[in-house]
């Protein structure tokens, strides 16, 4: 997927419930914007004062629009600072630097019963997803599930979708059966049938544990972490950046990446959580301690591949290529 820095600027800003801003985003000149694909995110350059931090946002908007980027950002409580600065920074007219869209939660469209999963700000991704399996013609279910309806982001666009018979709403504040129940919502098991999960992490955790004990194909069991809970904190080890010839020590409460950045060797990252994948890097010796929630389960196995940003190392020294 084509990936580049733009300046886009803010054509709409929306407040939608539930503490989330939608935005639009377009070129200054109104030039078409690259292609992007359903669950494609961007990256954000967030710039006040000292403040400097890239974010990822999910696509909302049709894939097949090129006229302009739609996101939801939540005013997340627990922000180390980028949601605030969005919410504070994105009025109409003015201009952010952003790279993407990349995709790292692809759709498999060929998939003869998708079931999407949103949970709160977690819609986002699942949006993109339902427009393009509606335009695709195929078969179809979004379980969106918030606190309450007084707080459910995008419902104006939902009822309006000419696929809105695809949805489900589920509040917590409503009778239990109304709410998302696994056992009932959970699709039969098939080679055939995709499941997609976005949303806070305990809901996440949940809805995959319950979809892999019903039988479904982890490789089936899509999902896409905003953010999440990474204990960075253990025993000290050695890394060893071979192309560089450097050797850092990595200590209990310290990261490999800023291991390596005091040493002069830079290894790009952004979320700094372990789930945007920017710090990925790869090794070659040793065994890593995974903590991330980007790799794959099949990644995470052969060992050839670490988030420098989060994770650790099972043995006294990894050797990196960098
Ligand atoms: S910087 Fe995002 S995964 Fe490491």
């Amino acid at each position: 997927m084509t990936s580049e820095r733009l300046n886009l600027k803010i054509a709409e800003r929306h407040e939608e419930p539930g503490n989330i801003l939608r935005l639009r985003l377009a070129r200054a000149d109104g030039a078409p914007l690259p292609k992007s694909d359903a669950g494609a995110h961007l990256d954000l350059r967030l710039k006040d004062g000292s403040l400097d931090l890239w974010r990822q946002y999910s696509l909302c908007s049709d894939p097949a629009e090129t006229g302009f980027y739609e996101i939801g950002v939540l005013l997340d409580p627990k922000t180390r600072g980028g949601s605030a600065a969005v919410h504070r920074l994105a009025r109409p007219g003015v201009v952010f630097e952003v790279e993407g869209p990349r995709n790292h939660f692809p759709l498999a469209e060929t998939a003869e019963k998708t079931v999407l999963f949103g949970g709160g700000i977690g819609i986002t991704p699942m949006l993109a997803m339902a427009r393009r399996l509606h335009a695709l013609g195929r078969d179809f279910v979004l379980h969106y599930c918030t606190r309450s309806r007084a707080v459910t982001a995008f419902q104006e666009i939902i009822v309006d979708a000419p696929w809105a018979d695809r949805v489900v709403f589920h509040f917590d504040d409503q009778p239990t059966e109304q709410r998302l129940d696994l056992n009932r919502d959970l699709p039969a098991p098939s080679a055939t049938t995709h499941l997609y999960v976005c949303g806070p992490q305990g809901f996440m955790d949940w809805v995959i544990s319950g979809a892999e004990a019903a039988g479904h194909l982890p490789a089936n069991v899509h999902r896409e972490y905003f953010s999440a809970d990474v204990d960075t904190s253990g025993e000290g080890f050695e890394v060893e950046a071979r192309r560089s010839g450097i050797t850092v020590t990595v200590g209990p409460e310290d990261t490999i990446a800023k291991a390596l950045a005091r040493a002069g060797v830079k290894v790009e990252v952004k979320c700094e959580e372990g789930v945007c994948g920017t710090c990925v890097t790869d090794v070659l010796e040793g065994t890593p301690d995974h903590r991330d929630k980007f790799l794959t389960d099949d990644e995470r196995e052969e060992g050839t591949m670490i988030c420098a940003c989060c994770s650790r190392s099972c043995s006294s020294k990894l050797v990196l290529d960098v």
